[in-house]
């Protein structure tokens, strides 16, 4: 199966259906791994699919190349889900050089045996003639691992921008002109939280970098292909990459016996009566860490409520914490709040993961012995306002 991208230029991917974890990420639409052959005089492979998957990659390009061969294998990532039917490729292909950068040569050496394989090293802005086609090669370090790069088709202003703008999207459609365009959106934004955020300056840089190029088609490594919509797609980046906040308020919680549950229902009235704001409310243990951190992104402030058990953090909030520290959304407003018995070392501990990726704290951590009462409801409203004001003021402080 392929799908013709422009003339000479095509999807030879894998349509993954089934996948629902993807290193942790809850892959709720599935996803594809998009490899693409680009045929001019010489064929070129731009990248591959994960390894149980190289069958059908190998068969999509053998259905193209006919008699022929495939001259070039380009990895622009070594992440075994692109490179993983490399090694496949290279024994279909064994006439083929293996094009990368020096970075991604060595990362593909500590995964896979490349004695043997026929390397073409090249450097940042050097060029590949295939005979009425040429590739330019592009490195984006850290978007997404260091050794990553994208490459460019002069002639038809086409870029495989590799994990850049790409979505956890499985769909019969290739092209943002065929799919639904709501759900791409969200996927894109929810990739980029999970993947990009970590990495968003070197996201920003690599963006400035490409943004440089004459560009018609965009084709990721994941999801759909850019056509008509790459502007918004592109203008979506430019908000996302800086942690641009909007007028959002989240509450994320777990509650044990329904305490800590009051308390973040009466912060997030508290901030829903302030007005001019959004508000999220997130019990942890009906959501998915992916889509928490999606919320928590573009937020402007945000609580987190946990109880206190065995005189600790609720293990279902540390895990969130410990996954949304990893990813260090930046510039957020926040503080801990949550019921306990004898020892309120629960808020006390998410407070400390609050601090530790950097938000500033709005208040020290709003507790209260069992259940909560009415005074106690009435300091989460307070509370809740005020994260309100912070969130309208960090989007005011934004624009000015
Ligand atoms: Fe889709 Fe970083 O690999």
């Amino acid at each position: 199966m392929h799908t013709k991208i422009a003339e000479g230029i095509y999807w030879v991917g894998y349509v993954d259906w089934s996948v629902r974890n993807f290193h942790g990420y809850t892959t709720s639409r599935g996803s594809t791994y998009n490899a693409y052959l680009v045929k001019a005089g010489k064929t070129a492979l731009i990248d591959g699919v994960k390894a149980p998957y190289a069958g059908a990659l190998l068969a999509n390009v053998k259905e193209l190349a006919g008699g022929g061969t495939v001259d070039y294998i380009v990895c622009n990532h070594a992440e075994p889900d692109h490179s993983g039917a490399i090694p496949a490729a290279v024994k279909a292909f064994p006439g083929a050089e293996v094009v990368t950068n020096a970075k991604c040569a060595e990362a593909l050496s500590l995964h896979y045996d490349t004695a043997g394989w026929k390397f073409r090293i090249v450097n940042d802005g050097d060029v590949l003639d295939l005979g009425g086609k040429t590739l330019a090669f592009y490195t984006t370090p850290m978007a997404h691992w260091p050794e990553s790069m994208a490459t460019y088709v002069k002639e038809d202003s086409l870029l495989f921008s590799m994990d850049i703008f790409g979505q956890h999207y499985a769909s019969s459609a290739r092209f943002d002109t065929e799919a639904d365009l709501e759900e791409v959106f969200q996927e894109a934004k929810t990739y980029y939280a999970n993947i990009v955020l970590l990495y968003a300056r070197p996201a920003a840089a690599a963006l400035k970098k490409l943004g440089a190029l004459d560009l018609k088609t965009v084709c990721p490594s994941h999801g759909i292909i850019w056509t008509k919509h790459l502007p918004e797609i592109v203008s979506r980046y430019m908000d996302w990459a800086p942690s641009r906040p909007t007028a959002k308020v989240v509450v994320a919680y777990a509650t044990m016996w329904g305490s800590t549950g009051k308390m973040a229902a009466a912060i997030a009235e508290g901030a829903t009566a302030a007005g001019g704001v959004d508000v999220k409310v997130l019990d942890l243990n009906a959501c998915d860490d992916t889509d928490v951190v999606r919320e928590l992104m573009d937020c402007g402030s945000f609580a987190v409520g946990s109880p206190t058990l065995n005189m600790g953090i609720l293990p279902r909030v540390a895990r969130t914490l410990t996954y949304v520290r990893g990813l260090k959304p930046a510039g957020k407003t926040a503080f801990a709040f949550g019921s306990f018995g004898w020892g309120s070392k629960g808020a006390e501990e998410a407070a400390g993961y609050l601090e530790s990726f950097g938000c500033t704290i709005m208040r020290p951590p709003l507790t209260r012995r069992f259940a909560p009462d009415a005074a106690t409801l009435e300091e989460c409203r307070a509370a809740g306002a005020a994260l309100a004001a912070a969130a309208v003021s960090a989007v005011e402080n934004w624009a000015k």
